[in-house]
């Protein structure tokens, strides 16, 4: 049995339904093995409740991974609402799904992803305690996790400019595909640092009004992974690198917040061959999720800084273990975790 049809099986789905309040969608809890399995909530566009299933079992392996390599408490699950057709009422529905959180009694804490905010995390706070990313109270970790997941992804990519490009991060042109919450607040610390930016996003009043605030070129989605740049960083959504979209990549290093990138395990490898040196996702992008935990295991903001800034020691250590394996940097940080995880499983038996 390979591990894929493992975590295939291992994976619990509760459907979400609840007509009146306009929900649709599914909790799945990949792991509950290191604690409670957390992950966002994703308020998104589906064509198939099938379509649907399949990204919240991708999504909820990829936070027990990330969990893991954060050397956080939590397992890993995720939530995926499908955004309604016609009209609705948001506090409704997010009350809605709430309930259905609560009925979990803890075993899936719940937060911001695509789609959400903090207001819906407001709304989710009023029927269950198992949910994190509220407003935030000053001096205290929570809020929206998105600048620090912005600033993990920007640690990494110093790193990797030092150690990979002979560069200060501040000479090398950087490529974002997406300039939302996490790809909006990353552009704004490269720009700070005096990188060199081309932006691409769906939303072209939000891309126009970046480009104007950080100097940046722009480029059509459809060429964004194919622009001349130092490093590209995928900050959409996933899937964004198949056996087409590699072959066209010019950017030495692939580093970015955007979960399951490679649409496939074996697209680790093509990046590999085609020497792109690929952070993984759930290696760099874990600063929300810190944030996350900080506010709900009740730890002080300067732990969350302490954590989000080891990023880049977090990345060192699963690119030297790549190098140690000669297997792609994505199978060394996927067979690290999931060694943690059995530590984890073993230990709590
Ligand atoms: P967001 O919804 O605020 O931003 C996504 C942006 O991508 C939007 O501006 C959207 O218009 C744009 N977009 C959608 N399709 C696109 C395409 N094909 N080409 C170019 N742009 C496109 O989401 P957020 O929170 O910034 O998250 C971005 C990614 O990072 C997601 O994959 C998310 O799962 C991941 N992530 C987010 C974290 C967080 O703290 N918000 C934490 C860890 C991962």
């Amino acid at each position: 049995m390979n591990n894929h049809t493992q975590d295939k099986l291992d994976t619990e789905y509760f459907v979400l339904r609840d007509e009146a309040a306009g929900l649709d969608g599914m909790i799945a809890l990949h792991s509950t093995a290191l604690g409670p399995a957390a992950g966002g909530c994703r308020f998104w566009h589906y064509p198939s409740h099938e379509a649907l299933t399949v990204d919240a079992a991708r999504l909820a392996r990829g936070m027990t991974y990330k969990n893991a390599l954060a050397e956080l408490p939590l397992g890993g699950g995720k939530a995926v609402l499908r955004v309604p057709e016609g009209p609705y009422d948001r506090a409704k529905l997010f009350r809605a799904f709430g309930r259905e959180v609560e009925k979990l009694r803890g075993r899936y804490l719940t937060a911001e992803d695509v789609g959400t905010c903090v207001a819906d995390m407001e709304a989710i706070s009023s029927e269950t305690a198992h949910v994190a990313g509220l407003a935030q109270v000053p001096g205290r970790p929570g809020g929206d996790p998105s600048p620090w997941t912005a600033r993990g992804v920007f640690g990494a990519m110093e790193y990797l400019a030092q150690t990979h490009l002979d560069r200060a991060i501040g000479d090398c042109t950087v490529a974002i595909q997406g300039v939302g919450n996490v790809g909006g607040a990353l552009a704004r610390l490269l720009h700070a640092s005096g990188a060199k930016l081309v932006l691409a996003d769906t939303n072209s009043e939000r891309l126009a009004k970046l480009a104007i605030e950080t100097g940046a070129d722009v480029a059509g989605v459809n060429e964004v992974c194919g622009v001349k740049a130092d490093i590209l960083a995928p900050c959409a959504l996933g899937g964004v690198f198949n056996a087409t979209t590699i072959a066209k990549v010019k950017a030495r290093i692939v580093c970015g917040a955007a979960n399951n990138q490679l649409a496939t395990e074996e697209d680790g490898v093509r990046l590999a061959e085609r020497g792109v040196l690929y952070a993984p996702d759930c290696v760099v992008n874990a600063g929300g999720i810190i944030n996350v935990a900080a506010e709900h295991l009740g730890w002080d903001a300067a732990e969350v800084v302490r954590r989000v800034d080891g990023t880049a020691e977090r990345l060192a250590r699963v690119l030297a273990r790549s190098d140690q394996l000669g297997v792609a940097p994505n199978l060394a940080a996927d067979s690290l975790a999931r060694e943690r995880v059995r530590r984890g499983a073993a230990l709590a038996a």
